[in-house]
């Protein structure tokens, strides 16, 4: 019996690993055990109950306003328990978090072979994303297989001087949870407003979803992106803008301090997956500097600004899906009344083609590690 261990701590992660879990599971010859950080404590456990997916072991190890030190540390020390008492075949880990590089020094520091999901993309900036692009570096360095999720990031692996041996292309898995999500049943009621008000007025209310997190966002660039949205829904009506705020404090208190008390603007604890994603699929247009967001908005052809100066998705730029729009107050809002307002360069982008995956990237990742077994 072959002994696969995940590991994964945070929301995206999360949805990622979920459906390569299930797949793992089908297979009578591994045995896999699920380790979670706990790098987000509610946001993960969002996750897990939409995939109904029970941890074997969790470190549990978020804290309030958690350092990066804080993280590494903590998951170093508390992950190198269980890898010790489960000594498995496989550790895989998924994508450029905190959790995934520490996942990949424990790994390396006890002799496990290392799968990386999500392997090789690149901004080639150290500091942009911060710490992401050095996680993802580091734990290609440690890695023995590598799963890439479209030619382009293989190619930014070849480059590096990696094996093709070890390099395979997978599609990223976000696709396949995709298939799971948009398929169960979904009621919200920010949702359910909107739609009474459309039906009330019968004048369509269009809806533009928000989502900001990045730590080189926090600060400066989260005023001029919130300033952005204020203007945004001074210069249109009928619209609504809907910002499930993520739970990092910082970000918890500038978005109560500048866009709460307006009407146009709906601010959200995060929503579950499976909300989120039906959510996404109603949106006239999302601004965001999320990483699986990009991905998965051109799923449901909405046009997508990038609220970052560099993406290391360039795949869905160059498809015409996603627009780079930077964090300058202007730029945000000039581009997004464009499209609100032009059809034509609003079909141009919705009608883009999602360069990410077919919904089948799990399987080909497991028929992978059952051949590099033998299995
Ligand atoms: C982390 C990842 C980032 C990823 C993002 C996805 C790192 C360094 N950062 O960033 O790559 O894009 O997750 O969302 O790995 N908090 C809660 N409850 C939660 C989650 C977060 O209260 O469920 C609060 C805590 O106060 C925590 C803070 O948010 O200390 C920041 O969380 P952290 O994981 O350190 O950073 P993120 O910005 O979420
Ligand atoms: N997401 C979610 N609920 C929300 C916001 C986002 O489930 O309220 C999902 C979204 O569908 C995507 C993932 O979370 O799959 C993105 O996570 P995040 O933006 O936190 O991290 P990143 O992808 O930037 O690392």
């Amino acid at each position: 019996m072959i002994k696969i261990m995940t590991v994964f701590g945070t929301r995206p992660e999360a949805i990622k690993m979920c459906p390569v879990i299930s797949e793992l599971k089908k297979e009578v010859q591994m045995k896999t055990i699920v380790s979670v950080t706990a790098q987000h404590r509610q946001m993960l456990d969002q996750v897990l109950t939409a995939f109904n997916i029970i941890p074997d072991y969790d470190l549990n190890i978020m804290k309030n306003k958690q350092s990066l030190v804080d993280i590494t540390c903590n998951v170093i020390n508390h992950l190198d328990d269980v890898v010790k008492k489960e000594k498995p075949d496989l550790i895989l880990v998924h994508g450029d978090t905190t959790t995934t590089m520490a996942s990949g020094i424990v790994a390396f520091y006890n002799k496990v072979a290392l799968g990386h999901i999500e392997a090789g993309l690149r901004t080639n900036d150290k500091y942009a994303p911060f710490p992401e692009e050095m996680n993802r570096r580091i734990t290609g360095t440690l890695a023995d297989l590598h799963f890439c999720p479209t030619e382009q990031a293989k190619q930014n692996l070849l480059s590096e001087g990696k094996s093709s041996k070890n390099i395979f292309v997978t599609g990223n898995t976000v696709i396949d949870a995709l298939q799971q999500t948009i398929k169960a049943p979904f009621s919200h009621p920010v949702l359910d407003d909107i739609f009474q008000m459309e039906k009330k007025t019968q004048k369509k209310q269009r809806i533009v979803l928000l989502t900001t997190h990045r730590r080189e966002n926090l600060g400066s660039n989260m005023v001029n992106i919130f300033s952005a949205v204020k203007q945004i829904t001074e210069h249109l009506d009928n619209l609504h803008v809907i910002f499930p705020v993520h739970l990092n404090p910082a970000i918890q208190n500038l978005s109560n301090e500048m866009l709460s008390g307006n009407r146009s603007i709906h601010l959200i604890p995060p929503l579950d997956v499976i909300s989120f994603h039906h959510l996404e699929s109603r949106a006239d247009l999302i601004l965001t500097d999320s990483g699986g967001v990009q991905e998965e908005a051109p799923s449901f052809n909405v046009p997508v600004l990038v609220l970052r100066d560099r993406t290391e998705r360039p795949e869905g730029v160059t498809s015409g899906a996603l627009k780079l729009v930077g964090t300058d107050q202007n730029v945000i809002l000039t581009t997004a009344l464009d499209l609100l307002t032009n059809k034509e360069h609003y079909n141009k982008m919705a009608n883009s083609k999602n360069p990410y995956g077919d919904g089948h990237a799990s399987e080909r990742i497991v028929k992978v590690i059952k051949n590099h077994f033998q299995l």
